[in-house]
């Protein structure tokens, strides 16, 4: 098969992370191309979110090299804030300003970051507030929303920045289960616009339905990295299978 080398946005090869003597990321490696849609599964404690905050460089790697667009992003000289200003990160608990409105909450980033105007800041983001549509909502405080809404406002936030990437952090766990699907719908809609996405979750459905691709991480080491069919419904790894295996049981116990 060939491949376009350009292709490739982000590549992470021999990442490691440790806190003190605990090595939570061993020797990660991917890429990740335009476009793509990154599922990455697991249990809880095998280094999931650590490997998102290092991408975000919310954490700094131990060793190890993350390249964007062909350049280290942890050399020295490289200009950080262009990296973050090109990922975006939406979180489990949403994380908005809850002093805020709406649509402040998405204008602020912008004016202080992209040193947008007020107005152009205001138009981007009602646009995007449409897009995942919380728009009849600007002027609402986030404590009175939904969990669902408050968790599209937040992706409409992180869109309005123009990030080539999103990274997303199990966004549906602290949701309600009749908000999920509201959610998981948004995340559908921006992959099949061409967003490129890289998801930690346990919404097993949208791994196999949305990805192009699903990475099985255990004791921070990604075990598995293939195509969703494989992944998810072709299970060779016994450890992936005794996962899901248990990920199903405990969706049949609680319908
Ligand atoms: N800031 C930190 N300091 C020390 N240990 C941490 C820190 N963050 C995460 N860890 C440890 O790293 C391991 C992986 O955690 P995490 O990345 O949150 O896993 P997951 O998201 O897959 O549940 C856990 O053992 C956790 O205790
Ligand atoms: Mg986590």
């Amino acid at each position: 098969m060939s491949e376009n080398v350009n292709d490739t946005i982000l590549q992470v090869s021999h990442l490691s992370k440790k806190f003190g003597d605990n090595e939570v990321l061993k020797d990660i490696n991917f890429s990740v191309k335009k476009g793509e849609v990154i599922s990455i599964i697991g249990s809880s404690g095998s280094g999931k979110s650590t490997l998102l905050r290092c991408l975000n460089l919310l954490e700094e790697p131990t060793s190890g090299d993350i390249i964007y667009k062909g350049k280290s992003i942890l050399n020295r000289h490289y200009k950080v804030s262009h990296y973050r200003a090109e990922v975006g990160m939406v979180f489990q608990q949403f994380n908005l300003f809850k002093n805020m409105n709406v649509l402040r909450n998405c204008t602020i980033g912008q004016e202080k970051i992209l040193k947008r105007s007020k107005k152009e800041a205001e138009e981007i983001a009602l646009a995007n507030l449409e897009r995942v549509g919380v728009a009849p909502y600007i002027h609402a405080k986030p404590h009175q929303l939904s969990g669902g809404q408050q968790q599209r406002v937040a992706i409409a936030r992180a869109l309005s920045m123009d990030n080539e990437i999103l990274l997303f952090d199990e966004p549906t766990s602290a949701l309600d289960p009749e908000m999920v699907g509201e959610v998981l719908e948004t995340m559908t809609q921006l992959a099949r616009e061409g967003l490129t996405m890289i998801v930690v979750t346990h919404e097993m459905d949208f791994a196999r339905d949305v990805s192009t691709r699903v990475c099985f991480m255990e004791h921070g080491v990604i075990v598995v990295d293939d195509v969703p069919e494989e992944v998810i419904n072709n299970p060779q790894n016994p450890r992936l299978k005794e996962f899901l295996s248990r990920y199903l049981s405990d969706r049949i116990a609680s319908e």
